[in-house]
């Protein structure tokens, strides 16, 4: 049953989110309600088709939709040209035309690329997002950012391209890995920080249900979520402006990501460090009150991180932080809280404040640790 419903508004191109638990009975309808063609391509990877491919199947197929699917191994590897090319040409085997649609079923990983996929193939066919990981349930699934890697960089390859809808079904994260909740975390304390001081507030008071799975608290989280990204999306679609702030955590995050070779931390691990980082750098720039820092930094540390942390030496890290997208003219770009619920854009952070916040952010790894 559907429970709630937040829209993206984007002209022409809006869509619905909707939410609600256990969904396989209204999702086939939905996709007739929204004129979804009869031929899809469910695009999925090994461990969540193991759960959820066959009963989806199954559904679309009791209301006569033609639904086949395309099975990758699981992981940020598969994100690539070479993966997208594998699923074009399953695709043109199939005699698959422009008039059908591609479900992506699965984390952000397999909604980046199917998502891309369905961009591209014969100039962009259908899409809908169903994503499974509380990462591509609060954000990665919204907001039509589209992409695979490259061997030079992450995401460097895609597009902005909407889906028809997004169905989130909070039930698929009943399954979900301890390591990958944490990973969704990062992502949900960022809307936290940088947009609104009460949600902060909530997930301080209810990170152990999260963590713990309680539907009530995660419907919460994925709704408040959503609803402060569709709004930032409806403003800046394209990222040349607004959309930016979301980007909080992220430029020490993607360095740490790099500097690990993408396998030491995960993408939400490294984004949460990477907030504990850029919060000390706020802080140490005068930005930041005293006691936001340690809100933060003592969330983060409530957080069972795992960490190599020498696979992550401060100089790889700086490097990758040269290197970064986000670099314009030359000049890094860091986003920093100067409250909870607001943000600042600002350049040229010297590297020794940047040493000395990587340093106070790995620490918080060996707190947690040490509390358990
Ligand atoms: N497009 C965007 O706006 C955007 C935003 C943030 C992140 N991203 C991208 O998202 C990717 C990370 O996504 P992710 O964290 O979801 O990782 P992921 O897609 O790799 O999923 C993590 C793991 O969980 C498994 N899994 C997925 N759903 C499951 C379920 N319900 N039960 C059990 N196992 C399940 C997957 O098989 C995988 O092994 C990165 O590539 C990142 O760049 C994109
Ligand atoms: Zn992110």
């Amino acid at each position: 049953m559907i429970q709630r419903q937040i829209d993206v508004a984007l002209g022409e191109r809006s869509y619905p989110i909707y939410f609600g638990t256990g969904m396989t009975a209204s999702f086939a309808p939905t996709c007739q309600q929204h004129g979804i063609p009869r031929q899809v391509v469910i695009i999925t990877d090994t461990t969540v088709a193991q759960h959820y491919l066959e009963p989806l199947q199954k559904h679309l197929h009791h209301f006569e939709f033609d639904a086949s699917s395309i099975i990758l191994p699981p992981g940020e590897i598969q994100k690539s040209l070479s993966r997208a090319n594998v699923i074009f040409t399953a695709l043109l085997q199939r005699g698959i035309g422009r008039k059908a649609a591609i479900i992506a079923l699965g984390g952000g990983v397999i909604g980046d690329l199917a998502g891309f996929v369905a961009a591209t193939y014969q100039r962009g066919i259908t899409l809908i997002q169903v994503p499974t990981t509380l990462l591509a349930q609060v954000d990665s699934s919204v907001g039509g950012k589209v992409a695979v890697n490259h061997p030079l960089g992450k995401n460097m390859i895609g597009a902005f391209y909407q889906p028809k809808f997004v169905w989130i079904d909070g039930q698929t994260l009943q399954t979900l890995p301890s390591r990958e909740v944490i990973c969704g975390l990062g992502e949900v304390v960022k809307y936290g920080v940088v947009f609104d001081a009460e949600f902060f507030a909530f997930l301080e008071v209810n990170l152990d249900a999260i963590m713990k799975l309680d539907q009530a608290a995660l419907m919460h989280v994925q709704a408040r979520c959503c609803e402060l990204k569709a709004r930032v999306v409806a403003e800046d679609e394209r990222e040349i402006g607004l959309r930016a702030v979301l980007n909080y955590g992220h430029t020490v995050g993607h360095a740490l990501e790099a500097a690990g070779n993408y396998r030491a931390l995960k993408h939400g691990e490294a984004v949460l460090l990477g907030m504990a980082a850029e919060a000390f750098i706020a802080q140490q720039m005068g930005l930041l009150p005293l006691d936001v820092l340690e809100r933060i930094e003592s969330f983060v540390s409530r957080i069972p991180l795992r960490m190599k942390r020498d696979a992550l030496a401060s100089s790889k890290i700086l490097d990758a932080i040269q290197r970064d997208k986000k670099t314009v003219d030359g000049k890094t770009r860091f986003v920093l809280p100067v409250r909870l619920g607001e943000v600042r854009i600002l350049e040229g952070v010297e590297p020794e404040l940047i040493r000395s916040s990587l340093k106070r952010a790995f620490d918080l790894v060996g707190k947690s640790r040490s509390s358990q």
